[in-house]
């Protein structure tokens, strides 16, 4: 057995010391996207026409069109959030009838085809944790909190707090009462301002403490 301790040697290991200007890995695709602070696409992710949240990361080859996405989410590697749908009402579906120009078959795209797409969007909350290689089908919403299984197939929506998980996903459980996740959803942490942040990070360590400091109820 070798002990490696670390490969490359003599490289730097990734920085991880994130800041106002978002973090992006080598080979990631970006247009027509909000990127916000302490954020980092992994390598390989491609964002268009997404609005991405403060703190949010994506581990790496994940793709993300027509979506927002709200403030600290954790995106897993292979993720994909709104894979379009092909007109399967046309006589041929493929690509060519809305992206007349790179076939030569028209002067322009099919701009109408790209707002039905638009229309469709994803929203994803805050807080949300996305498993590996799960796919967000076409104008789901997931709520703030909420956890999606690694695997997953999401066709509908999911809401805060809830853990949903399989193909086609299901929610099979809540993470906290309903009492806690209205708590928790009224408290909107995720819009504390960087110095609250830092002054309060302990407390969002441990259920009990916040709700004790921070809501009316205790877990
Ligand atoms: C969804 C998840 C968080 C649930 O974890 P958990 O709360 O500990 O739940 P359990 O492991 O007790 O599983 C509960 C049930 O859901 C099933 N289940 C769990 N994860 C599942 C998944 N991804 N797909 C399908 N079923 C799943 C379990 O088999 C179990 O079913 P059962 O009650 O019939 O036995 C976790 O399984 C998961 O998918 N994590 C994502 C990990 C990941 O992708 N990380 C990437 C790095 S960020």
């Amino acid at each position: 057995m070798t002990y490696i301790d670390h490969y490359p040697e003599g490289q730097p290991a990734a920085a991880r010391t994130l800041g106002d200007t978002p973090t992006i890995h080598p080979g990631c695709h970006i247009l027509r996207s909000q990127v916000g602070a302490w954020t980092e696409l992994g390598a390989g992710t491609s964002l268009v026409d997404v609005t991405f949240g403060d703190y949010s990361y994506t581990a790496g080859d994940a793709q993300i069109i027509y979506a927002t996405i709200g403030k600290y989410c954790s995106i897993a590697s292979h993720v994909r959030i709104n894979p379009g749908n092909h007109p399967q009402w046309r006589v041929t579906q493929h690509h060519m009838t809305y992206r007349r120009k790179a076939f030569g078959l028209g002067q322009a795209d099919d701009k109408e085809f790209f707002e039905w797409r638009k229309e469709h969007a994803c929203h994803i909350g805050h807080d949300v944790w996305i498993g590996h290689g799960a796919i967000i089908m076409p104008g789901v919403s997931i709520g703030t909190g909420a956890v999606i299984g690694s695997g997953a197939v999401v066709t509908k929506d999911v809401g805060p707090y809830q853990v949903a998980v399989g193909v086609s996903a299901k929610v099979i459980k809540q993470r906290f009462p309903d009492e806690v996740v209205e708590q928790l959803l009224q408290s909107e942490w995720w819009n504390w301002d960087r110095a609250t942040l830092e002054a309060r990070f302990e407390d969002l360590l441990d259920l009990q403490t916040f709700l004790h400091k921070y809501t009316n109820v205790t877990a």
